[in-house]
């Protein structure tokens, strides 16, 4: 081998931009990132004490994920042979698309799609086809069955982040049922949407649902992420593909007693849903953005224009919200997350003496 050959191919790879992080503001709100800060912070401090007081971190998590899977289980309703975890969902897309595809697979997907996704595929050099939002924000399920043979790996994130579209149930249903290759369904934003696909999972040995603790149980920082799929993908996953323990002590403690107060988190991701409809229709009486229909715990907007001035001014008012620039035929699109009651009334007042 070429003396040279590590150069270039670091030559290579530093020349990609990689997952761009959102810009660290200090002392503001952060409605940036889809996080859940109407989660309480300080009924989150509780379980990481008590998690704490269970675990010995001298010792490896041995047998720590099976039980997070198991209460995993009791959550979802499925089976535990049908869910295997990871660091984060980020890490569980990292390991199959590094596994399963390559420069001569085809990914199908949207666009905009989930940005740590689109990244991977440049990172892996896979080939992708894009299917763009129209001018509603809403995709075109025909579009995408046309395209469908052309493709090995179906790759949606339902609810879509940036723009909060989830097609009609029986629309996913029917694309994922014709879909012939892999069909990676990214529920992270499931909770405050109508519906899920994981039940598929029984009948469809093709189908890989991607979960996560991040966004409803508001445990970003812990980084849980979790995949519903048929056992043989799963058994395949964790004994081969998987770390042999992908998640901290910490975490696997934390996630298990969060799981166990899911009443509570049903509640606030309520709470976010009608926050989210308040944001909806203030930003729509202000009548200047077009305001799009969300089913995940953020709202994009578009401000033309203004776009960037309004991002802008907000930070200088202590409120950092997402900058996403020109989406379709949309210019100056914002996203801003749903927070707390508070934090929305903030943004809000914010947003409307700008205006004034
Ligand atoms: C669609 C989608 N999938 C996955 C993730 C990442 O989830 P996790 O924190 O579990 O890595 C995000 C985070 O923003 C997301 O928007």
């Amino acid at each position: 081998m070429k003396k040279d050959w590590f150069e270039k191919e670091l030559e290579k790879y530093s020349k990609l931009t990689g997952y761009k992080k959102p810009e660290k503001h200090s002392d503001v709100i952060k409605l940036d990132s889809n996080e859940n800060y109407a989660v309480s912070k300080e009924f989150l401090e509780k379980i990481m004490n008590d998690a704490k007081k269970t675990m010995d971190v001298r010792e490896y998590p041995l047998g720590g994920t099976e039980r997070l899977v198991q209460n995993i289980s009791k959550y979802i309703g499925m089976p535990k042979e049908m869910i295997g975890v990871g660091n984060g969902s980020d890490q569980i897309i990292d390991l199959f698309l590094s596994n399963f595809t390559s420069k001569d697979t085809t990914i199908l997907t949207s666009d905009p799609t989930f940005g740590f996704f689109e990244e991977r595929c440049k990172l892996y050099s896979i080939p992708t086809i894009k299917i763009p939002f129209d001018k509603n924000m809403t995709l075109d399920l025909e579009k995408f069955l046309a395209n469908s043979k052309k493709a090995n790996v179906l790759y949606l994130d339902t609810p879509n982040n940036p723009t909060g579209f989830q097609f009609q149930k029986r629309d996913l249903e029917r694309l994922i049922r014709e879909f012939k290759g892999l069909v990676i369904i990214d529920e992270a934003y499931v909770e405050f949407s109508d519906y899920s696909v994981v039940e598929m999972t029984k009948k469809a040995s093709n189908l890989v649902v991607l979960r996560t603790l991040s966004k409803s149980f508001g445990l970003a920082g812990l980084r849980i992420g979790y995949l519903v799929a048929s056992e043989k993908i799963i058994d395949t996953f964790t004994r081969v593909i998987q770390y042999p323990y992908p998640l901290n002590t910490l975490a696997i403690e934390a996630g298990i007693l969060t799981l166990q107060q899911s009443k509570y988190f049903t509640d606030v991701a309520n709470l976010i849903k009608t926050e989210r409809s308040r944001i909806i229709t203030n930003l729509r009486q202000m009548k200047i953005f077009e305001v799009f229909d969300s089913k995940a715990n953020f709202v994009l907007f578009a401000a033309g224009g203004s776009g960037q001035r309004i991002y802008k001014a907000l930070i200088e008012q202590g409120i950092s919200i997402k900058n996403l620039g020109k989406i379709g035929t949309h210019e100056g699109c914002l996203r801003v997350t749903v927070g707390s009651q508070d934090m929305n009334s903030r943004f809000l007042t914010a947003i409307r003496d700008l205006l004034n």
